[in-house]
């Protein structure tokens, strides 16, 4: 079966076909993603408005492209995955009424994803093995969250950031830093050169059995750093490497030592990363290292399937509708789109 996933959740326009057999599993067979940056980097955040105005420029030539790019046509789609929730629902509307209305006019059946469930799987694209129970550490410019993920559908949320998420906090960091959007990768590549333990920045816990983030906190206290200095930084006496790094230690810091609290706490011996801030080369290094040091796998996807995509929205789709987990009336007529809808 042939599945062409859509997502527009945030500011990628993004379309995908992958293919399920039983002897490749889930197969990605296009993966297209146009992305907006340069239009939210002058605000150093995302404009909704923009976005969405933007994903009705990009939504068909954006499918097309993935259809030619797999040598599929639209009639050959046995399913239609999109994402319906969690995002700004100007733009979740754009991929929303495009994918009810193709799918509507083939007869063929469409199904909603939530876009947190696409992050989660996004592994199984690339290792199918993983056996559950897993601990996922999900962490991107809108959540997050630790899960322990029992099987398909089943998820238990365990924790989540009680204020900022992390990709958030790297997002501000950066605007403050005038590093540019997305935050993330510009105080990854900034910090390379720098020493992470130039500054010390605070790491919260909130207490010691807790599985909630706070990254307000270390915001505030670069804030506070920065405001004893005169901008722009990179001329002044701030050496910008020295903070980007010690900002990202403080982050990774806490994100590793909450997922292996939580793999501690529920006995599970594999932890996978997601999420936009998962293809970060410290956290993923540094989860590695502890992994090996404990006796737990720790796994993640390719970085352009961390970040927003819609094979992953596919794959979500797939297991969503062979779990039954489909509903023919709601999934096409009422489906609505929702930003704020949980796991
Ligand atoms: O998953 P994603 O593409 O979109 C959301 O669902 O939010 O994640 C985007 C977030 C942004 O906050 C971005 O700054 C962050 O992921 N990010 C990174 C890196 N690449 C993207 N954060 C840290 N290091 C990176 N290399
Ligand atoms: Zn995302």
């Amino acid at each position: 079966m042939l599945i062409l996933g859509i997502e527009t959740s945030c500011d990628e326009t993004a379309a995908a076909v992958v293919e399920v057999s039983h002897e490749h599993g889930i197969k990605i067979k296009s993966n297209i993603i146009a992305s907006q940056h340069e239009i939210h980097n002058k605000y150093g955040g995302v404009v909704p408005e923009l976005a969405c105005r933007r994903h009705i420029e990009n939504i068909s030539p954006v499918i097309t492209e993935a259809l030619n790019k797999a040598g599929v046509k639209i009639n050959d789609i046995g399913l239609f995955a999109v994402t319906k929730c969690p995002g700004l629902v100007v733009a979740l509307l754009v991929g929303l009424s495009t994918a009810k209305a193709i799918a509507y006019a083939l007869k063929k059946p469409l199904i909603g994803v939530n876009h947190l469930e696409g992050h989660i799987l996004s592994i199984f694209l690339e290792k199918p093995d993983i056996s559950f129970p897993f601990v996922s550490l999900l962490v991107s410019g809108g959540h997050t969250e630790l899960y322990l993920i029992e099987g398909f559908g089943k998820y238990k949320a365990l924790g989540r950031s009680r204020d900022d998420a992390a990709g958030e906090a790297f997002d501000k960091a950066s605007k403050m830093l005038k590093l540019g959007y997305p935050g993330g990768p510009a105080i990854e590549k900034t910090a390379s050169s720098g020493n992470p333990l130039s500054i010390n920045f605070p790491r919260a816990y909130i207490d010691k059995d807790s599985l909630d983030f706070s990254f307000s906190g270390v915001k505030t206290a670069l804030k506070n750093y920065l405001d004893g200095f005169i901008p722009p930084y990179s001329t002044s006496s701030i050496f910008l490497p020295d903070v980007a790094a010690s900002f990202q230690q403080a982050i990774v810091d806490v994100l590793i030592n909450k997922a292996f609290l939580a793999a501690k706490m529920y006995n599970v011996k594999t932890i996978v990363i997601a999420g936009g801030v998962a293809s970060n080369k410290l956290l993923r290094e540094e989860m590695k290292k502890r992994g090996a040091a404990e006796g737990v796998s720790v796994y993640h996807p390719s970085p352009i399937l961390c970040t927003d995509n819609a094979a992953m929205i596919a794959c979500a789709g797939y297991y969503g509708f062979v779990a039954q987990d489909f509903n023919p009336d709601i999934d096409f007529y009422d489906m609505d789109a929702d930003a704020e809808m949980k796991l």
